[in-house]
């Protein structure tokens, strides 16, 4: 058992992180001022240490674990649109917000219709900020949930870009139609070589379950080969092919949805072909995203057909 006075100054420690967390957070919110789905803070207290917003319905990640049954493709797609929204709104402001995942899209009602759901982009505290939108950024510690992490971190890139935003977007897209997160990799699976501190990012078994559905890259073709950190580790990756086109294919046709078409399956395959792009300097950026014909023509907000959601468990 630790001292007392030992376990006072952790606690203390850990206070003073989180509360450099909130203020952070605050101060990248204020920066980004007001957005239809960004996240809004009513009011913060004086020393920045507790802020009030809105009170969503639920989030993503609990919706799609407890009702991925119900939802429906247009549903799916409105979300995308609103999720590519609030990222190509934060890019523009130089912020990378580094934590795209389910769980931080909020869904909250619409002033306008208790049935009506939108996607409000919440857990600003791991962003980066930038004075220039497309600068990249120092890898200088773990970045991104491992789950939602893009290849050229798990990799051992030394830099990297608001892409990585757009990587987490086609991760949810690829959530929500299956109906459970895509790559899901072993957390204890990290860099065996002596550069611990640079490596902090590498995965083994997450590139894996990457290269299990997207297939295993060309070392002499992958744009980024030459300024990895993990080259030794490419020859044991095994050679899985490509078969993203399977997963979209069976994820939509599970829908209960009576007017899906060959159409609809190949705009989602295309769309989230661009943005799980291994290479980070080809994928998509959200405002290019955002003029792809998946969101042509403009979609009707979604409704949740009832007032049984699912609690977020805030
Ligand atoms: N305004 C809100 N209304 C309802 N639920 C919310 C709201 N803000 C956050 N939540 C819920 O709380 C969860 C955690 O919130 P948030 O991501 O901001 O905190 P966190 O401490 O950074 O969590 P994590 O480390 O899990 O990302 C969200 O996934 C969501 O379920
Ligand atoms: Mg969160």
């Amino acid at each position: 058992m630790r001292p007392a006075a030992d376990f006072d100054k952790s606690t203390r420690l850990d206070y003073a992180d989180i509360v450099e967390t909130l203020r952070h957070e605050l101060a990248v919110l204020k920066k980004l001022g007001t957005h239809a789905n960004v996240v809004t803070v009513l009011s913060a207290s004086s020393d920045c240490s507790a802020f009030a917003m809105p009170q969503a319905h639920t989030d993503l990640f609990s919706l799609i674990k407890h009702k991925h049954g119900s939802l429906s493709l247009l549903q799916m797609q409105t979300w995308t649109q609103e999720l590519m929204r609030a990222v190509s709104h934060v890019h523009a402001h130089g912020v990378i917000h580094q934590d795209i995942k389910s769980s931080n899209i909020l869904l909250t009602a619409d002033a306008s219709s208790a049935a009506t759901y939108r996607a409000v982009v919440c857990d600003f505290g791991l962003s980066r900020e930038h004075e220039i939108e497309c600068s990249s950024s120092q890898v200088d510690r773990e970045i991104i949930t491992l789950w939602n992490r893009p290849p050229e971190l798990l990799m051992g890139a030394s830099q990297y870009s608001n892409k990585v935003d757009m990587w987490g977007v086609g991760y949810i897209m690829l959530e929500m139609l299956g109906g459970e997160p895509p790559f899901c990799g072993k957390l204890d699976a990290s860099c065996s070589c002596s550069n611990q501190k640079q490596h902090a990012n590498f995965n083994s078994d997450q590139l894996c379950c990457i290269f299990k559905i997207l297939g295993t890259p060309n070392a002499g073709t992958y744009g980024m080969t030459g300024e990895l950190a993990c080259l030794s580790h490419y020859s044991s990756w095994p050679k899985y092919p490509a078969k993203l086109s399977e997963s979209v294919h069976s994820g939509i046709s599970s829908l209960s949805s009576d007017c899906i078409s060959a159409h609809h399956i190949s705009r989602w395959q295309s769309h989230i072909s661009q943005l799980l792009c291994l290479d980070p300097s080809t994928r998509c950026s959200a405002s290019a995203a955002l003029e792809h014909p998946l969101f042509h023509p403009l979609l009707p907000p979604p409704t949740l057909g009832g007032s049984d959601v699912g609690d977020s468990g805030a």
